[in-house]
């Protein structure tokens, strides 16, 4: 599309106030607003919206809850506020489920903390033949889990959702020895840790912190998981780079095999380094 003279100042105004709030990735941020508010009929609607947009984000509210949906590796899905927005770091898990597993065919997949389900739906859209299980906790989040679940089931993408709290040590009984990979991306920050505002106002508390070390539900998951997976099976967690010795150390506590920390920088974004965690049962 091509842009008035008034559309050109207006962009250049957008650009200068997003730099200045301190936005990381001006130039990505801006293309998604102008794509989103910008390039419509009514110009003054347009104009007007597209601004509103551009001071919410200066007031460091993430981008997935001003445009309400992101792309997360190809899938449209559903976010907003209460929901946490995916991000590029998840992605190093498929990347390892594509390169380095050997889920068996047909078997069940634990998408643990499920959040809108970008994770366990991008399984899904990659593997078809397998049950992929959405595991959330909370109210609003579990409602954009379900939303995503069923706007994707109309391109043949499938998955469930469970409502469920990991902290009670039976809410997954029912998976017992019959899992052949737990995937998560959980709440990891320590308490009290200062990051960057679109995290720590605006995103759910309870998707971000995890107790004095950030590691209380990550505790719990590697526990619970030696439960539902079968022998052989895998479990991946992400986390932060400076977590990887207490968590490697954890998975061994847990009697897991082949553990290894994975990082990668093309996954990697301003909130830090994308790693992952893996072991064999
Ligand atoms: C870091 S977010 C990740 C969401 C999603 N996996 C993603 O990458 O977009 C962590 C998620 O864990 C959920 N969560 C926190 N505590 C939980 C618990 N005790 N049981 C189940 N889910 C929980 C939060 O509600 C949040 O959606």
């Amino acid at each position: 599309m091509s842009f008035s003279q008034d559309d050109k100042n207006i962009i250049e105004n957008a650009r200068t106030l997003l730099s200045e709030a301190g936005i990381w990735d001006v130039e990505s941020d801006l293309e998604s607003l102008v794509d989103r508010y910008l390039e419509r009929n009514n110009k003054e609607q347009a104009r007007n919206e597209f601004m509103l947009a551009v001071y919410e984000r200066c007031n460091r509210i993430p981008l997935g809850h001003i445009v309400n949906s992101i792309n997360f590796d190809g899938l449209p899905l559903i976010v907003g506020s209460g929901v946490f927005i995916p991000r590029t770091h998840s992605q190093l898990i498929h990347k390892w489920i594509d390169k380095e597993s050997d889920i068996p065919f047909n078997s069940t997949v634990l998408d643990l903390c499920s959040g809108c389900g970008a994770i366990g739906l991008a399984i899904a859209k990659r593997r078809p033949d397998l049950n992929v299980v959405c595991v959330e906790y909370d109210t609003v989040a579990f409602q954009y889990l379900v939303r995503n679940i069923n706007r994707l089931s109309n391109l043949s993408i499938k998955a469930q959702a469970l409502q469920t709290d990991l902290r009670d040590s039976r809410s997954l009984d029912k998976f017992e020895e019959s899992v052949s990979l737990v995937v998560a991306n959980p709440p990891y920050v320590p308490e009290r840790v200062s990051i960057l505002p679109e995290w720590e106002e605006h995103h759910p508390y309870i998707s971000v912190y995890s107790g004095d070390d950030g590691l209380d539900l990550i505790r719990t998951i590697v526990t619970q998981s030696k439960k539902y997976l079968k022998k052989n099976g895998w479990l991946v967690i992400e986390h932060h780079e400076n977590q990887q010795n207490n968590i490697r150390s954890l998975f061994l506590k847990e009697g897991f095999s082949q553990v290894r920390t994975i990082m990668d920088e093309n996954f990697s974004d301003t909130t830090g380094l994308s790693v992952i965690t893996v072991g064999n049962k």
